[in-house]
């Protein structure tokens, strides 16, 4: 597309469950002055074509997670992608809501079967009854294997990228495997053989088919299926890991206590 062109063409697929039979696109002219982004462009529609459009925002700094849409077939963050980057040659894009979950009303879908995998994987830490007063000393390599899953934002680009949530809800999903591989590696935390146990179960990491589109969709960059491929193979051994554990949580408090 020629950095020249003046306006874009914005499709947004349009959807209200009270009137509409099925979604369609609506079609907006958009002005690329000042560089907007994709997510500019849908509030410039808003506020000055058309109320009625319906999408999620809140941070508009890639935090939060609650404007994932699919681009032109792609899932992302649209505060965080500048509209002319994502034009045709006829200087058009697409808008859709994430695909493989409910639509409420336009971009906005349901992310209910999202959370409650989510919470399925029990996310929050269980540390050991023996806190330290300050805190556990935990290794720098430690932190550092930790690092790449914590930064998940659960914006559900993954989830809905996923074909394998496309055929079956009862899937755990990409985002609650991560965020279980990333409790799993935890040396703080005491419930690793429950935890192996349950993403074990037949709607868990067996059931990932190792297409990696929840990679190619992360807007953090994170590698889910990594993290899949690990719990698989840590479930096998989970006897021996959970001693493994039982004797570092006693290096953790001894630790804190010499100091
Ligand atoms: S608005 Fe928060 S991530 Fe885009």
């Amino acid at each position: 597309m020629g950095n020249d062109m003046k306006t874009a063409t914005v499709r947004v697929q349009r959807f209200n469950p009270d009137v509409d039979k099925k979604p369609y696109l609506d079609t907006f002219q958009v002005s690329l002055e000042n560089n907007p982004t994709l997510l500019d462009a849908l509030q410039l529609i808003k506020t000055t074509i058309d109320g009625s459009v319906t999408f999620r925002k809140s941070c508009r700094h890639a935090i939060c997670g609650s404007c994932a849409m699919n681009v032109n077939g792609r899932n992302l963050l649209v505060c965080h992608q500048p509209l002319r980057k994502h034009l045709n040659n006829k200087g058009e894009v697409t808008i859709k809501p994430l695909p493989y979950l409910p639509i409420i009303k336009d971009l906005v879908v349901d992310r209910t079967a999202f959370w409650e995998q989510y919470l399925r994987v029990k996310p929050w830490l269980v540390p050991p009854p023996d806190i330290p007063e300050k805190e556990f000393r935990v290794t720098p390599e430690e932190v550092a294997a930790l690092h790449n899953a914590e930064t998940c934002i659960m914006c559900g680009a993954c989830y809905s990228a996923c074909s394998v949530v496309g055929m079956t809800k009862e899937y755990i999903g990409p985002h609650a495997l991560l965020k279980s591989f990333l409790r799993v590696i935890d040396p703080r935390d005491t419930i690793l053989t429950e935890r192996l146990t349950d993403v074990s179960q037949g709607d868990g990491v067996a059931r990932c088919h190792t297409i990696f589109n929840c990679i190619d969709a992360c807007p953090k960059g994170l590698d889910p299926t990594r993290a899949i491929e690990t719990l698989r193979h840590l479930s096998r051994k989970r006897q021996a890991l959970e001693k493994e554990r039982q004797e570092r949580q006693k290096t953790l408090v001894m630790e804190e206590a010499k100091r």
